[in-house]
């Protein structure tokens, strides 16, 4: 079957691996006009809806956590529902993200610096800073109960996405702590970002960023950056999510308040920025 792809980020990478062997991939689909052109693991991104015209496929999957918004522009743009698949994996993961994680994380070998992630949720990537900094503090930041009704009114107010209350919900902090290699490394701050990070105050060498929205990311960059030591990153992920303007304009107001530009430089995922503490 000759498949496409709608989403050429990481969701749309894994959707990739999960079904190359068993279809043809003839190209990724992207809302972001920036990715025309640009190829993922050789595939080319074709462009938005506007490109399937002349394009020979007998499905689509979209792998986007937008999926309502591009289904509902396919539909308008022609496509019959029958070709549409939505199967968005829970836990989605990045080669290239690990990778880096991986290599930086020997930079500080033997460390017991503290690290953290700020957006947990069913603590896939955590879990492999925990295997990765052996013998840091891990403090890990979340609701456990998805998006917070305050962080989605400042998302809406601004236009920066449209999420729903319910997105990320389904995880526990059992399901986080039964994935870890280290726990009693651990240290799980359940609860609304900022408050939760009240009373901490340690010394990070590796902190991700992976809230999703505004108004975390901005609190996230005023608690961890002053607590960096000099030449650590704060990954902030999403920072290149077309569906997530908010990510971006947090790291920039940041930036701002702080009155200098970060040193910032992109892993090669499609998503994060790392930000490099001077
Ligand atoms: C994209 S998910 C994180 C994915 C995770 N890093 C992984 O590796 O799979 C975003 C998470 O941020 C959490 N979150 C967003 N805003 C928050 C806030 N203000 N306080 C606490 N958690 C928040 C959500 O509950 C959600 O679990």
């Amino acid at each position: 079957m000759k498949v496409l792809i709608y989403g050429a980020g990481m969701v749309g990478e894994q959707i990739y691996r999960n079904i190359k062997d068993e279809h043809e991939v003839v190209g990724f689909l992207d809302s972001n006009a920036e990715k025309k052109g640009r190829l993922v693991n050789g595939i080319k991104i074709l462009g938005g809806v506007e490109a399937l015209s002349g394009v020979d496929y007998d499905r689509i999957y979209i792998a986007s956590t937008f999926w309502k918004e591009i289904k509902k522009a396919l539909m308008e743009a022609g496509v019959d529902e029958d070709r549409m698949v939505v199967d968005i994996p829970e836990d989605v993961d990045s080669p290239v993200r690990n990778t880096f994680l991986e290599c930086y994380a020997k930079l500080f070998a033997g460390t017991t610096l503290a690290a953290a992630e700020g957006g947990v949720f069913r603590g896939e990537f955590a879990s492999k800073i925990n295997r990765c900094f052996p013998d840091s503090k891990l403090y890990l930041f979340d609701t456990f109960e998805g998006f917070d009704s305050r962080d989605i009114e400042v998302e809406k107010e601004n236009n920066y996405s449209n999420p729903e209350p319910g997105n990320f919900s389904n995880t526990s902090v059992e399901l986080v702590m039964s994935k870890m290699q280290h726990p009693e490394k651990i240290e799980i701050h359940k609860g609304y970002f900022p408050e939760t990070a009240a009373g901490v105050d340690d010394t990070f060498c590796f902190v991700n960023l992976d809230f999703d929205l505004y108004h975390p990311i901005l609190e996230g960059l005023r608690f961890f950056y002053p607590k960096m030591v000099r030449g650590s990153v704060i990954l902030v992920h999403d920072y290149y999510h077309a569906g997530l303007l908010g990510v971006k304009d947090a790291v920039s107001d940041f930036e701002k308040e702080f009155g200098k530009e970060i040193i910032k430089l992109p892993i090669g995922d499609n998503q994060s920025i790392a930000l490099v503490k001077e």
